[in-house]
C-alpha cells in the first residue's frame, strides 16, 4: 500500500485521536444525512457521541426524506461545496458518484482496520470502488419486515399470516373489528417496499433475483409475476384514505397505537418502536413478510465522503471512518436504528429478538438478496420500477396484465 504524505498525516492524526495519545486540532465534519426521525436521530447521535468523544466536531446537516437529502448532497458536490461526509448507502448508486469522480477513497483506515475481514464478501466488494474502499458502511437493514399490533390481532381474531393468502383472508376480520389492515404511507419508496414484499412472497427468492438482479424481461413477464399485480392490486382497499403522501414513521405509529394491525417496512420501524419505549418482538410483533422461502432483501447504510482536497477535511473524515466502524459503535447504533451492524464479528447480546432473526437468517447466503432502492441497480432503472410500482398502485383502475405491461417496459427503457 502507498500513501502520500499528507494522507499518512491525516490517518496518523485521526489514529493518535482515537487512541487518546494525540491532542491534534478538532476535526470538523459536515455530515449531511436524512436521519431526522425519533428512531433515526437518537441512533445517529450514537456515532455523533462516539465521534465528539475522539475530539471531532461534527456540524449537523439533516434534510428529511433520502431523495431530497442525497439530491443536496450531490448538487453541494457538483457546486463546489461539499459537505464533508454524507448518508449514502452501498450499491450500484453510490459507485456511480464515485465514477463521476465526487468521491475520497477511504482505503487507507479500511486497510489499517482490516475491513475485509469484519465485512461479508458481499458488502466488503460492493464499498470499493477500483478495488478501494469508497464508503463506510454502518449496518444491515432488512427490507422485507412485517410488524403488527398484538391486541389488535387479537380484538379481530386473526393469526400472523404465513402466506399474502392469510393476509387478505384477515383483512376483511381486521375491518370488521375496526381496524385499519395495512398501514402504509403512500410515497413511491414505501409503496414499492410493500410490493417488493409481495414479489418475493409470491414469486420466492430465486423469481426476485431474476427480476431485479438479472432485470430479466422473460421472468417479468411470467404468469408467477401477474399473481404478484394481482395480490398487490387486492392489497389496495386496505389503507386508509390518510396513506397518500404520509410518512413511514407516521405510519408506523399507527401499528405502535394499535390503530392499524400491519406495516409492511424495513426495519428502522423498529427505531421508532425503541424510541417509544416499546420492545420489537415482544410489545410489537415482527417476522418477514409472508414468501414461500426465506430470504432477506438488504440495504446497507453507510457514509461516503466527498472530494475534498485540505488536510483537516481529510483527516475529519479519516476520523469519521474509523469512529463509523468500531465494533462498539455499531452495536450501540444499530440497537437504536433497528438494524443489524454490518460488521460480523459484533456480538448479538442485547439485540431484540427481531434482529436475532435477522442475523440467523443472514447466515445462509442463499437469502441474500439486494433493494431496488439504492443497491442492486442503476438509478435510472430503480426510478423506473419506483414509478411503475407508484402508478400501478394509486390508479386503482389499472388492471394486473396493465401494470405488469407497464413494469417491464418501464424497466426496459430504463436499462
Ligand atoms: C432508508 C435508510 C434507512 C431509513 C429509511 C427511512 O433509505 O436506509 O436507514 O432511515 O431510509 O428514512
Amino acid at each position: 500500500m502507498t500513501m502520500n504524505t499528507p494522507r499518512l498525516a491525516a490517518l496518523a492524526a485521526a489514529l493518535l485521536l482515537t487512541t487518546g495519545l494525540g491532542t491534534a486540532q478538532a476535526q470538523t465534519a459536515e455530515v449531511l444525512h436524512w436521519w431526522t426521525s425519533g428512531g433515526e436521530s437518537a441512533a445517529l447521535a450514537t456515532i455523533r457521541a462516539a465521534y465528539t468523544a475522539k475530539g471531532g466536531v461534527w456540524q449537523d446537516t439533516p434534510i428529511a426524506g433520502g431523495g431530497n437529502a442525497r439530491a443536496a448532497a450531490v448538487n453541494r458536490m457538483i457546486g463546489g461545496k461539499p459537505p464533508t461526509v454524507f448518508q449514502y448507502s452501498v450499491g450500484l448508486q453510490l459507485l456511480e458518484l464515485a465514477d463521476q469522480g465526487l468521491l475520497n477513497d477511504i482505503d487507507d483506515v479500511a486497510q489499517v482496520g482490516n475491513w475485509d475481514k469484519a465485512l461479508p464478501p458481499l458488502i466488503a466488494n460492493i464499498s470499493k470502488y477500483k478495488g478501494k474502499y469508497i464508503a463506510a458502511p454502518v449496518n444491515i437493514h432488512g427490507e422485507n419486515w412485517m410488524f403488527y399490533n398484538f391486541d389488535a390481532l387479537k380484538k379481530a381474531g386473526v393469526e400472523v399470516p404465513k402466506t399474502w393468502a392469510d393476509f387478505l383472508a384477515a383483512a376483511p376480520k381486521l375491518k370488521a373489528a375496526g381496524i385499519i389492515p395495512l398501514a402504509l404511507g403512500g410515497e413511491p419508496w414505501q409503496e414499492r417496499i410493500l410490493f417488493n414484499s409481495v414479489l418475493l412472497g409470491v414469486g420466492g427468492r430465486e423469481h426476485y433475483a431474476k427480476v431485479y438482479g438479472k432485470l430479466d424481461k422473460a421472468a417479468m413477464g411470467t404468469d408467477t409475476m401477474l399473481d404478484v399485480f394481482k395480490t398487490v392490486a387486492a392489497l389496495r382497499p386496505l389503507v386508509d384514505e390518510s396513506s397518500p403522501g404520509r410518512k413511514w414513521n407516521e405510519t408506523a405509529g399507527m401499528v405502535m397505537k394499535g390503530t392499524a394491525a400491519f406495516q409492511f417496512m424495513g426495519d428502522w420501524a423498529k427505531g421508532e418502536m425503541v424510541a417509544a419505549k416499546l420492545e420489537p418482538g415482544k410489545d410489537i410483533g415482527c417476522a418477514l413478510a409472508p414468501a414461500k422461502d426465506t430470504a432477506y432483501i438488504m440495504t446497507v447504510d453507510a457514509f461516503a465522503f466527498s472530494n475534498v482536497k485540505d488536510a483537516p477535511s481529510k483527516g475529519a473524515q479519516t476520523l469519521m471512518a474509523t469512529v463509523m466502524m468500531d465494533p462498539a459503535t455499531q452495536a450501540a447504533f444499530s440497537k437504536r436504528k433497528g438494524s443489524i451492524p454490518s460488521r460480523l464479528d459484533v456480538p448479538d447480546i442485547g439485540f431484540d429478538s427481531c434482529a436475532k432473526v435477522a442475523i440467523n437468517t443472514l447466515k445462509d447466503p442463499a437469502t441474500h438478496l439486494v433493494s431496488t432502492g439504492l443497491f442492486g441497480v442503476p438509478s435510472a432503472v430503480s426510478g423506473a420500477i419506483d414509478d411503475a410500482i407508484s402508478q400501478f398502485w394509486n390508479n386503482k383502475a389499472m388492471t394486473p396484465e396493465q401494470g405488469r405491461d407497464l413494469f417491464v417496459k418501464a424497466i426496459d427503457r430504463a436499462k
